[in-house]
């Protein structure tokens, strides 16, 4: 990893330029030059103390991160464009391919076979390929797997199979901790490559359901702090409560606030990651849903949405309460600043119907721009054959991101309340805004994959007189 402040980096260059001298004199220069080097270093792992925050303006990374959208497309699933990522399949087998010493996966649940899910389907091979790989590398080097802690019913299969191949698992009972779930989806390997997206620890994932992520190769900065939030996970998975505060060696110096800046494919970018539930972030962190307002507040012109689920509710809370921070925050953006509205929400046999009355409500936002930005919204629908409908929990689009004018947000979260306040979520927030760049950045890749899925036959648009049980 790569921490300099710019003084050190210069005090560095210079003691090399007198170095070449050899002289007693240099070397007593080179000694200070090495001092000066270690002593301003910050480590990620120290806390924020309050003076940091000037010291940090002058800190960036400087590790050559590499970023990859990251996509699984349903089987069948055609699109008339040329906008197309690397599998999150592909992907999954780069990283174990790259792990050296270890990986670190923080999961939902795990049904990589078809025995787990009960099926005969051939596509579940890229599932079982990958299982296998990973009880391969469980014996080779530390595999490290935090899951929430699974129910009676759940197949353990997988967890058995890693755990005797020498995996260490951790589970954890959020149901204890927060009455949620751990809902996060990432991998940190060697504590330099990550992965974060939508796609669960299931077979379905890679060929079944439709799903977004990234990769970030070369990042040690980056995993370094996604490395925190899966050590809190680590953590919670023997401690019976949730420390507060946190030790402060769970803290980041990187928020929304204060990113962190590195080059992402070259081009200088600030990012940050979020995460849930407000109880899980330690100092410095940025909650999931203080991101997406605040991603929201910032933009100007557009804001597409991509998500499964769009509820302003407390989806499994009983008794019912409203939960309006997101849509309130989006009336707000549409109404005041014009800003355009698009929402792209998933469609299924499992939607909850009412989740249609409010998006229609809020399609009704009117604002003054003639040109017509009242917030729209399509329904995307993954179709299915006899055969794929025999799948359970498949055929969906389950991605979780937005992107603006401004920023690439991606996220393992539904957008309804409980996700934000007791179930554990991360997202990766990329702002190149400030940068001048010739490769595509993140947000406008991130953009055309909205815009095909969006004008694909795949999506209808929802209308107040849309009778949803007609397509869903
Ligand atoms: C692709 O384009 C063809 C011809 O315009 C059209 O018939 C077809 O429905 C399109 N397919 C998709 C998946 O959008
Ligand atoms: C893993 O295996 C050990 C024995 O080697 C056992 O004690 C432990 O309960 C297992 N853990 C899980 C999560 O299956
Ligand atoms: C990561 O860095 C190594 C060493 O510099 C390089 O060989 C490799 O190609 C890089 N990986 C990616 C995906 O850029
Ligand atoms: C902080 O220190 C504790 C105790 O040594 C350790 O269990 C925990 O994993 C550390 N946290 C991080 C983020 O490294
Ligand atoms: C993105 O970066 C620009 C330029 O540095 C900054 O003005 C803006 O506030 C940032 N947006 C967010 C949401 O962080």
């Amino acid at each position: 990893m790569e921490w300099r402040r710019k003084d050190s980096r210069e005090a560095q260059l210079y003691s090399r330029c007198v170095i070449a001298l050899t002289t007693v004199a240099t070397m007593l220069l080179a000694a200070m030059a090495i001092y000066s080097l270690l002593s301003p270093r910050v480590s990620v792992s120290q806390s924020v103390p309050s003076n940091c925050r000037l010291l940090q303006k002058d800190m960036s990374c400087l590790d050559p991160c590499k970023i990859v959208l990251v996509e699984s497309i349903p089987e069948g699933l055609q699109f008339n464009s040329s906008t197309t990522h690397p599998s999150i399949f592909q992907a999954w087998l780069n990283l174990m391919g790259e792990a050296r010493s270890s990986l670190d996966i923080a999961s939902f649940y795990w049904t990589l076979t078809n025995e787990d899910t009960g099926t005969h389907d051939p596509t579940a091979y890229q599932g079982e390929t990958v299982l296998k790989k990973l009880a391969e590398l469980s014996g080779k080097l530390s595999v490290r797997i935090a899951v929430n802690t699974p129910e009676e019913s759940q197949p353990k299969y997988n967890l058995r199979l890693l755990n005797d191949s020498g995996a260490d698992i951790r589970t954890v009972n959020m149901q204890k901790l927060t009455s949620g779930v751990l809902h996060t989806k990432f991998w940190v390997v060697d504590k330099k490559h990550i992965y974060i997206g939508s796609a669960n620890m299931d077979w379905r994932s890679l060929t079944q359901v439709k799903e977004l992520g990234a990769v970030v190769y070369n990042c040690s900065c980056l995993a370094a702090d996604l490395g925190k939030i899966f050590e809190a996970y680590w953590f919670l998975g023997v401690s019976q409560s949730i420390p507060s505060p946190w030790p402060s060696n769970f803290s980041t110096l990187f928020n929304k606030d204060t990113p962190l800046q590195l080059p992402l494919n070259n081009t200088p970018s600030d990012v940050y990651l979020s995460s849930s539930p407000p109880s899980f972030c330690a100092a410095g962190r940025t909650s999931d849903l203080q991101s997406i307002l605040s991603v929201m507040d910032d933009a100007q012109s557009f804001i597409y949405i991509a998500v499964m689920n769009y509820l302003p509710t407390m989806e499994f809370l009983h008794p019912k309460r409203y939960w309006a921070d997101i849509d309130t925050q989006l009336r707000r953006v549409a109404y005041e600043k014009q800003v355009k509205v698009r929402l792209l929400i998933s469609c299924w046999a499992n939607t909850p119907p009412l989740m249609f009355p409010f998006l229609k409500s809020l399609a009704s936002v009117k604002n003054n721009n003639p040109a017509n930005t009242s917030p729209l919204q399509r329904l995307f629908v993954v179709p299915a054959s006899h055969q794929q409908k025999e799948i359970p929990f498949a055929r969906v689009n389950h991605n979780k991101y937005m992107v603006t004018d401004k920023i690439a947000y991606i996220g393992t979260s539904n957008w309804s309340g409980d996700y934000f306040v007791n179930t554990a979520g991360s997202a990766l927030v990329i702002n190149q805004t400030a940068s001048q760049t010739l490769e595509p950045t993140v947000q406008s890749q991130l953009k055309a994959v909205f815009e095909r899925d969006w004008n694909s036959e795949y999506s209808t648009p929802l209308t107040q007189h849309s009778h949803t049980r007609d397509f869903c």
